[in-house]
């Protein structure tokens, strides 16, 4: 079966939900590992099929230090990420010579792209410079808005969602 790695950040537990539902998806076809940004390997081999990342939208974009510091001080308990994000770690990366496919995913505030952004917009750009190839549109997951504090909760049917964007990106995987 071919493989695929999928790599997330989260700092509120929203991302990590949203992946591990990409995977119930994509596990209908391929053999998957999921692993946090912080835990992801330095380079990603070409015995992977493909490579999936996903994170928050954090101004407008991929999260920051700053950004992630700012959100990580009201998460309290349910802070996943701890360390880098997937903007430092897209950056740093290295990838074998086979231009292996590639995807991105998002979770971002219900409302126009426009004015909320996307970071997996912005995955994208940095998977396409690795040289990858982009076999599906970025997916957006919708986060219903602050009920407190927090950005924290995923929208009704955007986990069925995400699965679904899974099960789909591994079909057209697995047909090359
Ligand atoms: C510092 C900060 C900046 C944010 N900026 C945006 C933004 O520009 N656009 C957006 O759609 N959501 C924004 N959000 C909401 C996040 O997208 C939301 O917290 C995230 O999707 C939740 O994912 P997580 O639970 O995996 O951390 C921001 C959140 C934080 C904490």
């Amino acid at each position: 079966m071919m493989r695929a790695l999928v790599v997330y950040e989260s700092i509120y537990g929203n991302t990590q939900a949203v992946a591990k539902a990409v995977v119930g998806g994509l596990s209908t076809a391929m053999d998957v590992e999921l692993i946090e940004v912080g835990a992801a390997p330095a380079i990603v081999g070409d015995v992977v099929d493909l490579l999936v990342v996903g994170g928050p939208t954090h101004a407008h974009g991929m999260s920051k230090p700053e950004s992630r510091a700012s959100a990580a001080g009201k998460a309290g308990d349910r802070l996943v990420s701890r360390g880098v994000g997937i903007r430092e770690w897209l950056e740093s990366v290295r990838v074998g010579s086979r231009p292996i496919a590639a995807a991105a995913f998002d979770t971002r505030i219900k409302g126009p792209e426009l004015l909320w952004g996307s970071a997996a917009k912005a995955a994208e750009k940095e998977l396409r410079r690795l040289g990858l190839r982009v076999v599906v549109p970025a997916g957006s997951f919708l986060i219903g808005g602050p009920t407190g504090p927090v950005f924290d909760r995923v929208l009704d049917g955007e986990l069925e969602r995400a699965r679904s964007w899974g099960s789909a990106l591994a079909a057209k995987v697995a047909a090359g």
